[in-house]
């Protein structure tokens, strides 16, 4: 099989489990796509951009299952969903539509496949919360994705996510603990939980737990050294989990918190349920709780109906609040969603413009913020090897940055403290000696430790 994934986190782990539950078939995977007898496309629709470009694939594959006719090609993720039947009918040659909430199902679909060469869709929505198979036995990895959540009930006025995910619904404690001890028993060292809007965490849950609860019980598993979390929704954030960042060992300082814009008329539009000075506010408690915390954000720019004003206020927030890192995006309509149906569309050049220049000001915030860090020693997580220094080790920061620096491979998997020497807006480079690490277990909380001695 060859499983492709596109879009976010939580495809990347749907895209595991579906992996798992087709090894446990005897599938086994192929990086060669020509190789494989089943091909499944796991897509995103977030944007316009990203569903075009799994239209653009799957173009791409129809020679293939012409010159194999037994080649079983799947879609999955949230196009899927989206069109449903829609998609066997416009693109024949694909066989399988595999909604958000039928992962589980896969292996049985794929076996009626092949025995009645029909084409299947499935989309109903079916809340199934199971647990993947176990990792047993599955190659060594060191970190892994854990699903908390499913869906979304904010309906943000441009997001598909609620419609193509369905309502929010939290996976029982006990589920999430079992499923992150098997990741820690085959060798996961770092955790991130993931959900639409994770700070929701336990709505509907009986006895009621919190996020905070959660991320207490997961710190807890012994062999966990760091645990991560995202989405978070601004409108959600407790000082709880803003103390928890501070006092959690393993919980590492780094909250992504989209904010979308600076703009409270905009945000309204947008149904955020949140203020330009509530946001602002919210990022001052955090900080106050815990200083060290790296932050990131989301900005859409081109909103229906957005200003000048309005993008000026969302540059103005920038400067004030500098996050770490942000990833930013021209408004596109979305299928379903109200802002498709909004007066003042923003014109493409427009939104081109916005885009750059509010990207020139974080790549700015973002390498002085990272060069902050020079001369520093910090906690490191070693990876492998780096894509693009092959001599060197990669692997991030607790604060989510990535730091490139020569070192032995027997690092690999360790917590080491390099010698920060150089920055740039995408990594850091540092410089590991013998000295630094490993860290002994009393250390790793330190996370940023000042250096003990000068290059
Ligand atoms: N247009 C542009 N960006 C969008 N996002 C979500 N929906 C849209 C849309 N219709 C962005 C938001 C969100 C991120 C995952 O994608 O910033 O936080
Ligand atoms: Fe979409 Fe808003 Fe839900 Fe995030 S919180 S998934 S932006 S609807």
């Amino acid at each position: 099989m060859y499983v492709a994934t596109f879009g976010c986190q939580m495809n990347e782990y749907d895209s595991d489990r579906m992996v798992r539950l087709l090894a446990d078939h005897g599938f086994t995977q192929t990086g060669d796509v020509r190789q494989a007898d089943l091909i499944l496309l796991n897509t995103c629709s977030i944007r316009e951009k990203a569903e075009q470009k799994v239209y653009s694939l799957l173009g791409r594959m129809r020679p293939l299952k012409e010159s194999r006719p037994n080649l079983i090609i799947g879609v999955g993720g949230c196009v899927a969903q989206q069109h449903g039947e829609r998609l066997l009918k416009q693109l024949p040659f694909v066989d399988l539509v595999l909604g958000t909430h039928a992962i589980h199902r896969l292996p049985e679909l794929v076996e009626e496949i092949s025995r009645t060469r029909r084409q299947i869709c499935l989309t109903d929505f079916d809340y199934n919360l199971d647990p993947p198979p176990p990792l047993a036995g599955r190659p060594y990895r060191l970190k892994s994705f854990l699903t908390i959540m499913q869906g979304c009930d904010n309906y943000c006025s441009y997001c598909v996510v609620p419609y193509v995910r369905g309502r929010e619904v939290s996976r029982p404690p006990a589920v999430i603990l079992a499923e992150a001890e098997d990741l820690l028993e085959s060798g996961v060292r770092e955790i991130t939980l993931l959900g639409q809007n994770v700070n929701s965490y336990g709505r509907g849950l009986e006895p009621r737990v919190t996020f905070v609860d959660l991320l207490e019980m997961v710190a807890s598993r012994p062999g966990l050294e760091r645990l991560r979390f995202t989405t978070s929704h601004p409108k959600d954030l407790s000082l709880e989990l803003c103390r928890a960042l501070a006092d959690l060992g393993p919980l590492c300082e780094h909250v992504h918190l989209p904010v979308q814009s600076g703009s409270t008329r905009i945000l309204k539009r947008m149904r955020r349920g949140y203020s330009r000075d509530e946001y602002l506010a919210r990022v001052e408690t955090l900080r106050e709780a815990c200083p060290e915390v790296s932050l990131s954000t989301d900005v859409i720019v081109g909103f229906p109906g957005e200003t000048e004003a309005d993008f000026q206020e969302t540059m103005d927030l920038l400067t004030r609040i500098r996050f770490d890192g942000m990833y930013s995006f021209k408004y596109s309509d979305r299928p379903m969603t109200r802002a498709a149906g909004l007066e003042g569309k923003v014109d493409e050049q427009v939104k081109g413009r916005r885009l750059a220049e509010l990207q020139a000001a974080q790549k700015e915030i973002t390498l002085e913020r990272n060069q902050a860090l020079v001369g520093k020693r910090v906690q490191v997580l070693v990876e492998g090897l780096s894509r693009r220094y092959h001599e060197q080790l990669t692997g991030r920061t607790r604060t989510n940055k990535i730091v490139n620096f020569t070192g032995p491979e027997g690092l690999i998997g360790e917590l080491v403290e390099p010698l920060i020497l150089e920055a740039w807006a995408n990594s850091l480079r540092g410089c590991w000696t013998e000295t630094g690490s490993p860290v002994g277990p009393e250390d790793k909380r330190a996370g940023l430790i000042e250096a003990h001695e000068s290059f």
